[in-house]
């Protein structure tokens, strides 16, 4: 197949595709007799955008068996903390395969999910495990052992997340900030650190999402992966504590981190909706600093986190709508820092899965990419540009119509 006349990171090319893979990239391609052709219209190819934050497990649960009236992250939790009580794998499988459709839909192939696991009979995280291998041709979905309710502070949380890379988990979550005490905190991490050094996973913490100043999980990750060599298989999410940082220890901890290469996710959207809850004003925007970690050349990607779920009532998992808002909230609309803004969900994301040489539009990779209606990502941003075509390993596996809106004065 040849898909003809697209523009990549901003040239016009050709792309070919046998067996799945990339096997030619470049201008004026000669099809060979009987070879597919797709007409691309100039319109921009992108990788496959990368869901790297995201709770599969509580999608679509808003309201169920009560709405989060305060808004804030810890009613959240209780209200999780009911609904968790009724799951089943069918329901859970049910609400997933709904959510990773509407996800392909948006030009998503990989995501990220954390699974609770703070729950004796595992029941989310079997669902998960389940979907994993079923929608592996579509989807490539990386399970994370998300502790919501505490290591240390669960009873039988240790055994819990043992039990859980027992079973197959692709990475180690951790909670320090919600932890009875900074010494559980601490020991929750060295847990984890210790536990993922042991079994090759990858770590992914949800790190200090909250706005207390005096959160300081992210020093003893950083440190732990740095000292266990971790490095960039490690993850810190959230992080949100940061933006309450004073500059002075804020200064200190960025040698810290770059030293340590972890990794960042930050999820604009929802945390702009939960953090700043305990102030009147000025209120804080409770997000961390995504553009000094990225000046500073740490690796940084955007998540949606929830969707319709006791965190976020809304969210429909178009990652378009993290990046634009989250642009917004980082005050990152410079020109250039637009131009390149889809690397937070696209290649900046890859590193952060550890995705390796099975991500990327080059020759000898495997032929995963979108097609958006627009000739550029400036555009397509702006105006929500829809991903008429979403291939994996060369197939279609999603469609869209572009939009086309006539005003009729
Ligand atoms: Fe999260």
């Amino acid at each position: 197949m040849i898909v003809r006349d697209v523009r990549l990171e901003g040239a016009a090319t050709d792309l070919r595709v046998a067996d799945g893979v990339f096997t030619e990239i470049g201008p004026d391609l000669v099809a060979t007799p009987g070879e597919e052709i797709v007409e691309g219209h100039g319109r921009l190819v992108l990788p496959p955008f990368i869901e790297s934050h995201i709770h599969l497990d509580s999608v679509l649960t808003a309201g169920d068996p009560e709405p989060n009236r305060s808004g804030t992250l810890f009613e959240g939790i209780e209200r999780w903390a009911q609904r968790k009580e009724k799951l089943t794998v069918a329901d859970v499988k049910e609400r997933v395969n709904r959510v990773v459709r509407q996800q392909a839909s948006f030009g998503v192939q990989f995501v990220r999910t954390h699974v609770d696991v703070t729950d004796p009979s595992l029941t989310a995280l079997r669902a998960l495990l389940e979907l994993r291998d079923e929608l592996s041709d579509v989807m490539t979905i990386q399970i994370v052992a998300f502790p919501q309710e505490g290591i240390c502070s669960f009873p039988g949380g240790k055994d819990l997340m043992r039990e859980a890379v027992g079973l197959g988990v692709d990475a180690l979550g951790a909670i320090p900030h919600f932890e009875f005490t900074r010494e559980y905190a601490v020991d929750s991490l060295n847990f984890v650190a210790e536990l993922a050094a042991e079994s090759g996973l990858l770590i992914d913490v949800h790190c200090d999402e909250i706005d207390d100043e005096a959160s300081r999980g992210l020093e003893t990750l950083a440190t732990r992966a740095y000292e266990l060599g971790l490095g960039g298989r490690v993850t810190a999410s959230h992080t949100t504590a940061m933006h309450s940082y004073n500059n002075a220890y804020f200064t200190r901890l960025l040698r810290l981190l770059t030293m340590s290469g972890i990794n960042f996710v930050s999820n604009p959207v929802v945390n702009t909706h939960l953090q700043g809850r305990t102030d009147t004003y000025p209120k804080r925007r409770g997000v961390t600093r995504v553009k000094e970690l990225t000046e500073a050349g740490i690796n940084v990607s955007f998540g949606q986190d929830d969707i319709c779920d006791p965190w976020n009532p809304l969210g429909t998992g178009n990652l378009r709508d993290v990046v634009f808002t989250g642009l917004y909230v980082t005050q990152m609309l410079g020109h250039d820092q637009i131009a390149d803004s889809h690397r937070f969900v696209t290649t900046n994301a890859a590193r952060t899965l550890n995705l390796g040489e099975a991500y990327g539009i080059e020759v000898g990779r495997p032929a995963n990419f979108v097609v958006l209606d627009a000739g550029s990502w400036y555009d397509a941003l702006n105006w929500n540009a829809v991903v008429v075509g979403s291939y994996r390993a060369g197939r279609l596996i999603t469609r869209t119509e572009p939009v086309r809106r006539e005003v009729l004065f």
